[in-house]
């Protein structure tokens, strides 16, 4: 018998690589969505192929729904991606984040824990759910602190990692005082095919291609553990399998870079993959006024990761940027699709208009 996933968030960018991971391992997967700006059905488009798929158009906060789902599904464990994900989204607009991040999350284990409780007894001590947090509830680092470990204390600096770390609190509290075996996974910077063009590395190269300036807060100094998304994905395969009730884990690459760096890399890739009729990527580089509150360093240690669950990194980032960059060559009509009004009303607010239409 196969094992059933309800996964939240799973039309997003780390949702729908993990339904691929899954189902490529053999589970069975109830996707539950609710479509927002950056859910997107085409994302899904291999999944929905295979038979051990069902996808439901919903919201994590209705209770009633995800009962209904748990209870139909027979679901085994929930892997919880379903999020407001966008710092910069948060500085203009946190009370999204606390809708969608806090309550959405603890509606969400409401949902879990009755479903749980009527669980027989083998059943509920197999049962995880399992809450994507973010490595950003930490806060950030100066140059010479050591990486965050599991016990680091929580310091958010941003609404968005304010509204992950309250639903993290939430999530151990019903695993305290309800008996429902959670885990907590505090992941690095994912990047890698489906990102929507919002968040540093897709944006860079959908701008570079469109001729656009390459907007770069700040000194360009500012350090994150970048990591591949199939690698974000393994371990949370292992987290299934593995983790036991009450766990938190760190995931990154264990590798710091600065954001300028991370941007050179790119336009170096596109003046090979895609060369300009004259200069270089790198002309439309632009330094720009930072952001808000900008934490300065992530850094991951994720030796409990490699202890526990036996995971390290597969994707070096040179080979995961130049995958990520023929992805998004490969994959025009996926950008052209999202490049809706939504999103270029927020292009627009955040980085002012630049185009002639
Ligand atoms: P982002 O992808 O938004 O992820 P996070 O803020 O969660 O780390 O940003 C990654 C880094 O890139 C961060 O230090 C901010 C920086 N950045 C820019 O310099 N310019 C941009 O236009 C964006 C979106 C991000």
């Amino acid at each position: 018998m196969f094992k059933t996933l309800l996964v939240t968030g799973a039309a997003g960018f780390i949702g729908s690589n993990f339904v691929d991971a899954a189902l490529e391992k053999g589970y069975r997967i109830v996707a539950l969505d609710k479509l927002n700006y950056c859910g997107n059905l085409e994302n899904l488009v291999d999944a929905r192929q295979n038979d051990r798929f069902t996808f439901i158009e919903g919201d994590v906060a209705d209770t009633a729904q995800v009962l209904a789902l748990l209870q139909t599904y027979q679901v085994n464990s929930v892997v919880h991606f379903a999020a407001q994900t966008h710092v910069d989204r948060s500085i203009k607009d946190p009370r999204a984040f606390i809708e969608d991040n806090v309550v959405g999350s603890q509606h969400l284990l409401d949902a879990s824990l009755q479903y749980w409780k009527t669980l027989d007894e083998a059943s509920q001590r197999a049962y995880r759910h399992i809450h994507i947090s973010t490595d950003e509830v930490f806060g950030d680092l100066t140059d010479d602190e050591a990486p965050f470990t599991e016990t680091s204390p929580y310091r958010p600096n941003s609404p968005y990692s304010a509204s992950k770390a309250a639903a993290d609190m939430f999530v151990r509290a019903y695993g305290k005082t309800y008996g429902l075996p959670v885990v907590i996974v505090h992941p690095s910077n994912n990047y890698g095919p489906r990102q929507f063009p919002e968040k540093l590395i897709p944006l860079m190269i959908q701008r570079a291609l469109a001729g656009d300036t390459l907007p770069i807060y700040g000194t360009g100094k500012n350090r994150r553990d970048w990591m591949h998304v199939s690698d974000h994905c393994r371990a949370l395969l292992a987290v299934i399998e593995k983790a036991k009730a009450n766990e938190t884990f760190n995931i990154g690459s264990g590798i710091e870079t600065t954001n300028i760096e991370i941007v050179e890399t790119l336009c170096a890739i596109l003046d090979q993959k895609r060369p300009k009729a004259d200069g270089h990527y790198r002309d439309q580089i632009e330094f720009v006024t930072d952001r808000p509150g900008h934490d300065w360093r992530y850094a991951m240690d994720t030796n409990k990761a490699h202890e526990h669950l036996g995971f390290s990194t597969g994707v070096s980032l040179q080979a995961g940027l130049e995958a990520t960059v023929d992805w998004y060559l490969g994959n025009t009509q996926w950008v052209e699709h999202i490049l809706s009004g939504q999103y270029r009303q927020w292009i627009d607010s955040q980085y002012g208009v630049k185009r002639e239409d």
